[in-house]
């Protein structure tokens, strides 16, 4: 619980990269009403920010898959957990996530939402591991080195998600 180490991004980096982020999107997505599809829990705090820099109509739905579980490993297993409430069909989509590590979790969500014949199905992720497949998504924060991160969203078995910052978590202190 206390081994949260120093700062990965801070407060001021992150939220400016976040207006960047939602500026871009604000202009690919011009008459096109996006729907905002935050995966649950770790992008509750990067998807409320992020529309709420966007200045063109937005809507939100969220859907929950786990594939950690308490671990810090993935099991290689993803599980949904919560569908969507919307029906997607027609729909320009973009999923909202806090971090790829190994792409398993987005790959599944894409091909999971792209069997349901939206107009289009786009990804944005706060982070990515720097050895992430860049193919997965089109908006994205920040690329970090390895190492467990916890804050803004991100968790470790549930804590430390309210930092409004970024910070490496050591597992050994
Ligand atoms: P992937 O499926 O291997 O790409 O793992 C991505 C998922 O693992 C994300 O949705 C996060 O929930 C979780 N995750 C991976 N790395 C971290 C981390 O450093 N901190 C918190 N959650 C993480
Ligand atoms: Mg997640």
């Amino acid at each position: 619980m206390h081994a949260v180490g120093d700062v990965v991004v801070d407060s001021e980096t992150l939220h400016s990269r976040v207006a960047d982020l939602a500026g871009e999107i604000a202009r690919d997505y011009q008459g096109k009403d996006p729907l905002f599809v935050g995966v649950l829990k770790g992008a509750y705090m990067f998807l409320s920010d992020l529309v709420r820099a966007i200045d063109i109509p937005t809507e939100v739905d969220f859907i929950a898959v786990s594939s950690y579980g308490a671990a810090t490993a993935s099991s290689g297993v993803v599980r949904l957990l919560k569908d969507l409430d919307h029906e997607i069909e027609g729909r320009h989509v973009i999923v909202v996530e806090d971090i790829i590590d190994s792409g398993l979790t987005l790959k599944y969500l894409l091909e999971l939402l792209e069997a349901r014949d939206p107009a289009s199905v786009e990804a944005c992720c706060l982070l990515a591991r720097e050895r992430h497949q860049r193919g997965l998504v089109k908006y994205l924060g920040f690329e970090i080195p390895e190492g467990w991160v916890v804050g803004y969203g991100l968790d470790v078995g549930g804590w430390h998600r309210d930092y409004d910052e970024i910070r490496w978590y050591n597992a050994d202190v």
